[in-house]
């Protein structure tokens, strides 16, 4: 049966009273609208895990324009629903005030420093994004206190920020899950639902581009502009922004020099198709 509890104190208390009866919690974050992505992450807390709990929080400050914070999709009760048959254990969810009761407004709020691993890419594109959800993920750890935490490696420079962020917390435990992709190749994103069937169409070319990428890293290519000069030439094909289609070492988060002869690389892509953000990457040097 799940509990619906409307505020991360009593959420909290939830926590510890399941600890209490030596219960290992495991604890998915979420922006709420949740889809197969999502509900893969549920379905693994679920099976590594005594209990299982769900955040949905709409964090205002990790939106860098209004206008995609406003039209970002929010669909509470059907939520409620897809969690209760997945079988987890507690959702919650909470107002500004509700998670951070100490600051007066969204502007009093003490943002947090997301680590060395902001640099770049999310962290120039979306100026203050990477900030925003570090300081939510700390908020909400402390509500949950020890767990496993669950999160989606299609965010990979959000998971390296949360990961930089449980290091210093000394919990909780990480746990790092395979982006989810519907047949089209196209990974599960909230913000699927605001494409048109043209826009989706286009947007499978990002899948595209980075399979382009793993098919010739995995005959030997090491040159990494002709790696990226691949994927943006799939990404041109259809009509979009590409914001970025880069190679970074996955581990320091640096961009691969071809001096230490490319032997780790992920490829990650930003591109904006209308007035939808979509991100997503790819290990070359992992898998098929
Ligand atoms: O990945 C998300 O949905 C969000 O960034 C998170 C981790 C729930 C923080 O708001």
């Amino acid at each position: 049966m799940l509990e619906i509890i409307e505020n991360p104190t009593s959420a909290s208390d939830w926590c510890k009273n399941q600890r209490a009866q030596g219960h290992c919690i495991g604890f998915v974050p979420t922006m709420g609208t949740l889809h197969a992505g999502h509900q893969s992450l549920i379905e693994r807390s679920i099976g590594e895990n005594d209990v299982t709990c769900v955040s949905i929080f709409v964090n205002p400050l990790q939106f860098n324009d209004s206008n995609d914070f406003e039209t970002y999709p929010r669909n509470l009760e059907s939520d409620y629903k897809i969690l209760e048959k997945l079988g987890c254990d507690m959702v919650f969810c909470g107002t500004n005030h509700d998670m951070f009761p100490e600051s007066c407004g969204l502007d009093d709020i003490e943002i947090l420093d997301p680590g060395p691993h902001a640099s770049g890419l999310e962290g120039d594109y979306r100026p203050g994004h990477l900030e925003g959800v570090c300081t939510v993920v700390d908020r909400l750890f402390r509500f949950v206190g020890d767990c496993r935490a669950y999160f989606g490696q299609k965010d990979y420079q959000q998971l390296l920020v949360v990961q930089h962020l449980a290091k210093i917390l000394g919990y909780p435990q990480i746990v790092p899950c395979e982006t989810v992709r519907q047949s089209s190749g196209l990974a599960y994103s909230s913000r699927n639902r605001l494409l048109s069937g043209r826009e989706e169409t286009a947007a499978t070319n990002i899948y595209r581009a980075l399979t382009a990428a793993k098919s010739l890293w995995n005959t030997g290519v090491r040159d990494s502009q002709k790696l990226c000069a691949t994927m943006k030439s799939i990404l041109a094909e259809s009509s979009m922004t590409v914001e970025y289609a880069v190679l970074r070492d996955p581990d320091n988060w640096q961009r691969p020099s071809q001096k230490d002869g490319l032997d780790r690389a992920i490829a990650l892509i930003a591109v904006k198709i209308g007035e939808v953000r979509l991100i997503d990457n790819l290990r070359l040097d992992h898998g098929i």
